[in-house]
């Protein structure tokens, strides 16, 4: 199989490119190196899941290139069959503060990779790493009732979680939330008026070794990072906010399951850990803890624009057209995460 990764050097990506290197794909990476840059990480952030990938594996080839520009992605993606889309602006606060930055990039760098795809003779199969940020304040409408470290849903109706049909519209977003929305539209249209195979998967809080969580992005690596590190850690809001938490492994499985389906042409599903793997922010800070054996250091501010209170999957729509559930539940997950940034402290001496 050949493969396109957009991003692949980021977090999700990374662990995508592996797992079909692995199995003897011939993968390439095309990343602007741009994350280090936007959170002021130091090089080697970007620089280690490049070079993890590069002396484990021969046929993985790296392109540095930008999906903004159309010609980087048509040259990348001559024969590809299959194109993992998750090269991103990833951080609700930077689009907020530069939203044309994050429309380029979401709205008009997916539109591009569809192009790419839609013009290609491989006509190839496009993964579209979508948000639950789609639905944006929507879920704040159901009603939820307050517990000792917790907000639950206190509606009967998303006792399993938020399923694919809630309403994304008439409510507000922030701009990645229109961005990410305005590429998940896009990439299901390519299917029903191009006949493109096209998965889009709308994911909750994803998790894992190999991420460089910050305080804009990826908080339970950034817990994790701050807490081993004992730097201070800023909880926005009361900290009894829910979230469903996925394993970067099982998120793969999940992309390579609709890969291979054969039944389906296209798809829309809500990926997370599901109701089985749920945690607020106080309680996963209090495993943290426990794995790290250290106290955290914390403090209480305003929430955030467009926090959503409770979010939860609904995976029902996986799990019976994909048979995927998740494997790794949030002990094994964190204490896995705990130990990754245990062992590779200097790589977090920022
Ligand atoms: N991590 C999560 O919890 C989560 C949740 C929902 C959705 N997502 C989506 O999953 C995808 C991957 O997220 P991640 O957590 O791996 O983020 P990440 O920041 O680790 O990876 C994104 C990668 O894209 C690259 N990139 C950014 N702009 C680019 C551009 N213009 N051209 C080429 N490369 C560019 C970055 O350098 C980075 O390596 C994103 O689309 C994100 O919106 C992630």
């Amino acid at each position: 199989m050949r493969v396109l990764i957009t991003g692949g050097l980021g977090f999700i990506g990374s662990h995508v490119a592996e797992y079909y290197a692995s199995r003897d794909a011939d993968v390439t990476i095309l990343d602007n190196l741009s994350r280090a840059n936007q959170y002021n990480l130091p090089d080697k952030t970007s620089l280690y899941n490049l070079n993890h990938l590069k002396s484990n594996y021969v046929n993985i080839q790296f392109v540095k290139g930008d999906i903004r520009e159309t010609g980087d992605l048509f040259e990348a993606a001559k024969d590809a069959e299959v194109i993992f889309h998750l090269a991103s602006q990833v951080a609700v606060t930077s689009s907020i503060k530069n939203p044309r930055l994050d429309f380029e990039i979401n709205a008009l760098g997916t539109f591009n990779v569809l192009e790419t795809a839609r013009k290609s003779s491989t006509a190839p199969i496009v993964i579209y790493a979508s948000s639950n940020k789609v639905y944006g304040l929507n879920v704040n409408k159901i009603p939820v009732e307050e517990k000792e470290t917790r907000y639950s849903f206190a509606s009967e109706d998303f006792r399993e979680g938020i399923p694919e049909d809630l309403s994304i519209d008439l409510c507000e977003h922030t701009p990645y939330g229109c961005s990410k929305l305005a590429g998940d539209l896009y990439v299901q249209d390519y299917a029903s008026v191009y006949g493109l195979k096209t998965g889009v998967f709308r994911m909750s809080c994803i998790y894992g070794e190999r991420q460089f969580g910050v305080e804009d992005q990826g908080w339970l690596a950034w817990f994790t990072i701050a807490t081993v590190m004992e730097k201070p850690i800023t909880i926005y809001g009361d900290g009894k906010q829910v979230r469903d938490i996925l394993h970067v492994s099982d998120l793969v499985r999940v992309y390579d399951a609709f890969v291979r389906s054969r039944h389906l042409k296209s798809g829309l599903f809500n990926v997370g850990g599901g109701l089985q793997n749920t945690l607020s922010l106080l309680e996963a800070l209090d495993l943290i803890e426990k794995y790290a054996n250290k106290k955290a250091t914390l403090s209480f501010e305003e929430p955030r624009l467009g926090d959503q209170k409770v979010y939860i999957s609904n995976i029902e729509k996986a799990r019976y057209l994909l048979d995927w559930r998740p494997k790794i539940g949030v002990n094994e997950g964190l204490e896995r995460l705990v130990y990754w940034v245990h062992t590779n402290k200097e790589l977090f001496d920022w």
